[in-house]
């Protein structure tokens, strides 16, 4: 854990991201990092490396893919846990949200491999979330350089003001903009984020999100740690992250499985 001394970010990158649901910080990892980050994340991702592995891609007989995706990789390789609770990206979190303390919820191998045809849909994370409080939020960490042709991110500035929606299935999406017609939010202007590799965006959990197919021959790697605001409590919305766990609802989502990453004095 980390006490927020020194800030890391600026006070227009926090505010851009107050306002807008989302901001894009450049080199949180140095280049033999990511070396290392890209090993890690290749040998979590082998099939049978045990991560508990999301199925996203699979709807009706047909088969196409949005993502091959891992959560939790930190359980499951030792070198992942050192990223996935890196201390700078946590504090970040918490100079963006303004926080007390920031929690891991959890983190997230996102892969577009080279024939994922399909984009990943417009959608918020927070519907997913068993979280009474709203507030937690997604550091995306690329691994590769990505621009629109092999799946960079959009964000639509603002829209985390919206408050939250249904949740998207993602294999199966509805249109987002269908559940906000005739708000500013339904015609607003997206924002595409290309990122060179070691780069990072970190969005809200309410925020409008997109990412492009990937049209390249090559996987394009990144990884996600949500974080969530210290005290967030347990909704008792199913999910993969709690299932096997001894959480209450009402109760804060804390302990070893959601360890505190950073705070403040
Ligand atoms: C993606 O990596 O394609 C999507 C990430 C997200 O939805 O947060
Ligand atoms: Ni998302």
């Amino acid at each position: 854990m980390t006490n927020a001394i020194q800030s890391l970010l600026t006070a227009e990158q926090c505010a851009f991201y107050q306002e807008n649901g989302f901001v894009q910080v450049d080199n949180v990892l140095n280049e033999q990092e990511l070396i290392e980050l890209r090993q890690y994340m290749e040998e979590v991702m082998i099939e049978d490396s045990g991560a508990l592995s999301l199925q996203t891609d699979k709807k009706g007989g047909s088969y196409y893919r949005v993502l091959n995706q891992r959560v939790n990789v930190w359980r499951d390789h030792g070198g992942m846990h050192k990223y996935s609770f890196n201390p700078r990206f946590a504090q970040m979190a918490l100079e963006l949200t303004g926080a007390s303390g920031i929690r891991l919820f959890h983190d997230h191998a996102l892969w577009k491999m080279p024939g994922d045809s399909k984009p990943t849909p417009w959608h918020q994370d927070y519907p997913y979330w068993p979280m009474t409080e709203q507030g937690a939020m997604s550091i995306w960490i690329a691994l590769d350089d990505v621009d629109e042709s092999n799946g960079c991110m959009m964000f639509v500035p603002k829209s985390q003001n919206a408050g939250k929606l249904n949740h998207i299935d993602l294999a199966n999406p509805q249109d987002l903009f269908e559940f906000v017609k005739g708000t500013d939010y339904e015609n607003a202007k997206p924002v595409k984020v290309p990122l060179k590799a070691g780069s990072c965006t970190f969005h809200n959990g309410l925020t409008f999100h997109y990412a492009h197919s990937n049209v390249t021959d090559k996987p394009r790697r990144a990884l996600a740690i949500i974080y969530m605001p210290d005290g967030t409590t347990f909704s008792g919305k199913k999910h993969a992250i709690t299932m096997d766990l001894n959480v209450q609802e009402n109760q804060p989502l804390a302990g070893r499985m959601f360890p505190l990453l950073a705070s403040r004095a």
